[in-house]
């Protein structure tokens, strides 16, 4: 828990005037201890026994004792957030989470009053302050804005020119430096989308360059197959494991930790904001808001909600006929001796009566698996990050 500020005491004390922001034009900008403050992420609380499974020969028990061998880090790329992941000396697992967004605004004496005033930090970029995470989207709301995301769609964004340059930052506060050069980061990319045309390739270059930029070893996995790393331990990471994000699902069914069939669609909880938002005739933030607030998709209350409801279906139901399209076409499945678990993690998942709504679909199609439950991932938003954490572990042994 203390790396972050220690990181952030580092990058002043070493660094000082150090990232290079902007367009792509080498200017010098402060990026110091209040400025890594300012990209405050989250330090998700460490829990009593906050153990990551491990995978095939990784990490026993005793080899825990000995800290100095459990080099790596998880981080999971998403749309929405980005989550790094490691662990501690004694076992723990710290997990650090910042949403995936910015907002740039003039650089006048009352804007940077009132972000004074509120407490805000931000980072000059170009003349232009830049505040990034989760103070992006209050301040979005307050000039009647929308948030600029370096990402669309689970991949970096081709609309977005300042997209690089703030991943690399967001990156760097919330990795910090590794333990030692070339350290192992596991990084989560889609696997290949069915529905667009569009491949990982350029953007699994960029991040992996980034992570190589700041002096670790890049490693990308699937993202369906970090969730059964994190959750499919008991199972012998065997079953299906669906990451619900804001850009995509990603869907990994793995046999003995092997993934035998994965694939992505770019139909996700963004995908339900637009649709929602198309039919009630309101904003699309405003259709997340009505999301977020606490649905139970079991019993939708109105109108509104009805609508939240029917896309959720649709797109859960579109997910199932996917999986058992690609299940029954590919001539390589391995056979499945015993009924499998189906998990789902991701932010899309967490809204209430996801999985009943999801075993309502699941009943009306004929499943090519046998699938003995249907269950949420412990932490959804964690997850990935915590399965790209088991894969990083599972190699420094
Ligand atoms: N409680 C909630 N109910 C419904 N949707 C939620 C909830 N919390 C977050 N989300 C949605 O989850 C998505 C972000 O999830 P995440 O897994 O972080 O996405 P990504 O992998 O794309 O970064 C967003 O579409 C957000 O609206
Ligand atoms: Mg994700």
């Amino acid at each position: 828990m203390g790396d972050y500020a220690e990181h952030a005491r580092d990058n002043f004390a070493n660094k000082g005037p150090a990232t290079n922001v902007g367009k792509g034009k080498k200017k010098e900008v402060v990026f110091g201890i209040e400025e890594a403050n300012a990209l405050n992420a989250v330090n998700y609380p460490v829990k009593d026994d906050p153990q990551v499974p491990t995978v095939a020969s990784a990490v026993t028990a005793s080899d825990k004792t000995n800290a100095a061998v459990t080099q790596g880090r998880g981080l999971d790329v998403g749309t929405a957030n980005l989550v790094s992941s490691f662990q501690d000396s004694t076992g723990n697992v710290n997990l650090k989470i910042q949403r995936n967004a910015f907002i740039d605004i003039d650089c006048d004496d009352y804007t940077r009053n009132m972000l004074t005033r509120l407490g805000v930090q931000y980072v000059v970029v170009n003349n232009r302050m830049v505040v990034v995470g989760d103070p992006a989207f209050e301040l979005a709301n307050i000039f009647n804005r929308n948030t600029r995301r370096p990402m669309k769609d689970g991949m970096i964004s081709p609309e977005e020119t300042d997209a690089l340059p703030i991943e690399r930052m967001l990156l760097e506060t919330l990795l910090g430096k590794p333990k030692h050069q070339g350290e192992n980061c596991y990084f989560s990319v889609p696997a290949e989308p069915i529905d667009a045309d569009m491949n990982v390739v350029y953007h699994q270059g960029v991040f992996g360059g980034l992570l190589k930029g700041l002096g670790y070893d890049p490693k990308p996995l699937v993202e369906g197959h970090a969730v059964v790393f994190s959750e499919l331990a008991e199972d012998d990471f065997t079953g299906i494991g669906i990451s619900c994000g804001g850009g995509m699902f990603n869907v990994c069914v793995s046999y003995k930790s092997i993934p035998a069939l994965s694939f992505s669609t770019t139909r996700g909880g963004d995908w339900i904001d637009r649709n929602v938002a198309h039919v009630l005739g309101i904003s699309s933030s405003r259709a997340c808001g009505l999301k977020e607030k606490g649905i139970d998709l079991a019993n939708p209350q109105g109108r509104e909600e009805e609508a939240v409801e029917i896309y959720y279906r649709n797109l859960i139901s579109y997910t199932l006929k996917n999986i058992k399209e690609r299940f029954e076409s590919s001539s390589s499945m391995p056979s499945f001796p015993e009924p499998v678990s189906l998990v789902c993690a991701g932010g899309t998942s967490m809204i209430g009566g996801f999985t009943e709504v999801f075993q309502q679909e699941f009943e009306k199609i004929q499943f090519p698996l046998e699938v003995k439950e249907i269950r949420l991932a412990e932490d959804p938003l964690y997850s990935v990050s915590k399965g790209c954490l088991v894969a990083a572990l599972s190699e420094s042994v």
